[in-house]
């Protein structure tokens, strides 16, 4: 059954620039309070797309370069995402940076997926970027978006050991690792509504 018959539980839109190991986290996890209905990428090639196919979920594609400025790109992807009548947006892997209208299309319900322990290492090489300073423990973060890259509330953190030797793919697979663990987690009490932002404090508790 395709998933977006799913009307009584909690709709999920996932927005994904890349391979999509963590859309597929979501679309592997039988939890009956949500499901994702639909997938929007930046990236006509993601494997995101593919991985949306084979489950079954309709999705969009909207490209940067068919758009004027991020304004105008911000707007066509939070249109793209209105179609799926989202409850919430997950940002897992999503390359671009939306604009501050995309909270108010959905005012504290979009969350992102940052493989760093912010607030350090934000930007778009959190993981070679830790490696780089040399950093000993880094790790995954999950937090509300605002109108600032990588900086609204956290929801949860999970610390990663950095160890000799690693590499930036060997690093980012045991961040990953995590990822696909916490992320549908963190889901869960979103939908359940079982966190509240109160300033820069998440309240509830995702196990870690
Ligand atoms: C994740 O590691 C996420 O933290 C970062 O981009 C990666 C996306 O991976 N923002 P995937 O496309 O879900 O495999």
């Amino acid at each position: 059954m395709p998933r977006d018959t799913v009307d009584t539980a909690g709709r999920v839109v996932v927005l994904a620039s890349g391979s999509g190991s963590n859309l597929q986290a979501l679309l592997d996890t039988a939890e009956s309070s949500w499901s994702v209905v639909g997938v929007v990428s930046d990236q006509p090639e993601a494997g995101a797309l593919q991985r949306a196919s084979r489950a079954q979920v309709p999705s969009r594609v909207v490209e940067w370069r068919d758009h004027s400025d991020r304004n105008d790109f911000t707007e066509a992807i939070c249109a793209a995402a209105e179609e799926f009548a989202p409850d919430f947006i997950v940002l897992a892997g999503f390359m671009r940076v939306l604009g501050p209208s995309a909270m108010a299309h959905f005012p504290d319900r979009i969350i992102n997926l940052h493989p760093s322990l912010l607030p350090a290492f934000p930007g778009a090489h959190g993981v070679r970027d830790a490696l780089a300073y040399g950093a000993k423990v880094t790790g995954v973060t999950i937090h509300f978006v605002d109108e600032h890259l990588d900086h609204g509330p956290i929801i949860a953190q999970e610390a990663v050991e950095v160890l000799a030797g690693d590499d930036e793919a060997a690093l980012h697979g045991r961040i990953q690792e995590i990822e696909h663990r916490l992320l549908p987690e963190v889901v869960t009490k979103l939908v359940k509504g079982e966190l509240a932002i109160r300033g820069r404090t998440v309240k509830g508790r995702v196990s870690a």
